[in-house]
């Protein structure tokens, strides 16, 4: 039964032109709550509000199936401005972003000239921006595009995704630029030529990775809701002697709110991964997804409307 409704809302999250209905029809659904708000100005209270509890923040303008340079542009000019936001709000908080929304599905000039102009702003008020990872039709050129950034740009970071087989091979291929990854067990739906079809095979590895990128000397975002996971980096850095300056937990905004307040009262840094915007609908079918119990509030959100 999990197995049907996560195909099946992974499958709708693929859908743009269901994307495009929800966005017409409006209704939230429940997505308020895990959704910073329709624009950044919505989305700064909640930031001060999770900074002022000592939680990092990590802010993402939603967006997906972007398909005109227009958009792409627009997007752009969007991400320039958070930049610009966070610095004036004097906020703890990073960029992510998602290429396809840059452009990379229409053509690879236009999501680098973005990505450039993305990240002189984001060099001059100081923000990290972390590059999303979307599906493995994309991951090669995603990587691909991070590591030409990383070679000029100290300040990115990207994600890597343990369901893939690939990933293993991709850290080391990436590790002579130092990367600075998000770990992650991956999102979207991916057949088993490319994915580890079993849960505990996607668990496995996203351990070994932990381990991998933390031994190589690497900074190391964790981000899992699992508290396997978590005990599981807590064990591995005490064994290792690695300092706490090198690693950080992420869970995304509205959930587990006590857990992420439990990891810091333990001392360990712990960033927030706050989506907003209009485009709400792929990010909260894949959450919809992941975990049946989202469900519940998703429905009764939608009987108060
Ligand atoms: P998983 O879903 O495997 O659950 C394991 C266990 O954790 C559950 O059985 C339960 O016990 C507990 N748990 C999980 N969620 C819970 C909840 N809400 N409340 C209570 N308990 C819960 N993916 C991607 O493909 N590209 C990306 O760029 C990103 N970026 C990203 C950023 C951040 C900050 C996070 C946290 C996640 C992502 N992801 C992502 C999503 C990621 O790939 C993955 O799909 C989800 O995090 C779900 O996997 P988990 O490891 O959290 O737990």
């Amino acid at each position: 039964m999990e197995a049907l409704n996560k195909s099946f809302f992974l499958f709708l999250a693929s859908r743009p032109s269901l994307d495009r209905f929800a966005k017409r029809w409006g209704s939230k659904f429940g997505a308020d709550k895990i959704v910073g708000g329709e624009s950044f100005e919505h989305a700064v209270p909640l930031i001060q509000s999770l900074n002022s509890q000592g939680l990092r923040v990590t802010v993402d303008h939603l967006g997906e199936f972007v398909a005109s340079e227009a958009e792409a542009r627009e997007r752009t000019l969007e991400c320039l401005q958070t930049i610009r936001m966070i610095s004036a709000h004097d906020l703890n908080s990073q960029l992510s972003l998602k290429v396809t929304s840059l452009g990379l599905d229409i053509n690879h000039d236009l999501v680098w000239e973005n990505m450039i102009q993305i990240m002189d702003e984001a060099r001059k008020y100081d923000v990290f921006v972390t590059i999303d990872m979307e599906d493995s039709s994309r991951t090669q050129a995603t990587l691909d595009l991070y590591k030409a950034l990383k070679k000029q740009y100290s300040n990115i970071g990207t994600v890597i995704q343990s369901y893939l087989y690939r990933s293993d091979q991709d850290l080391d291929d990436l590790n002579e630029v130092k990367p600075n990854l998000r770990l992650v067990k991956g999102a979207y739906k991916e057949s088993a030529e490319v994915a580890f079809p079993a849960k505990s095979d996607v668990d496995h590895n996203l351990k070994l990775l932990i381990k991998k990128h933390l031994l190589n000397g690497n900074y190391t975002a964790i981000a899992s809701h699992d508290d396997a996971i978590i005990q599981y980096t807590k064990e591995l850095v005490r064994e290792h002697g690695i300092s706490k300056d090198q690693f950080e937990f992420q869970m995304l905004y509205g959930m587990r709110s006590e857990r992420q307040l439990e990891l810091l009262s333990e001392g360990y840094t712990v960033r927030v991964y706050m989506p907003y915007g209009n485009d709400w609908y792929g990010y909260f079918m894949r959450r919809l997804a992941e975990r049946p119990a989202n469900i519940a509030f998703a429905l009764n959100g939608l009987l108060k409307k």
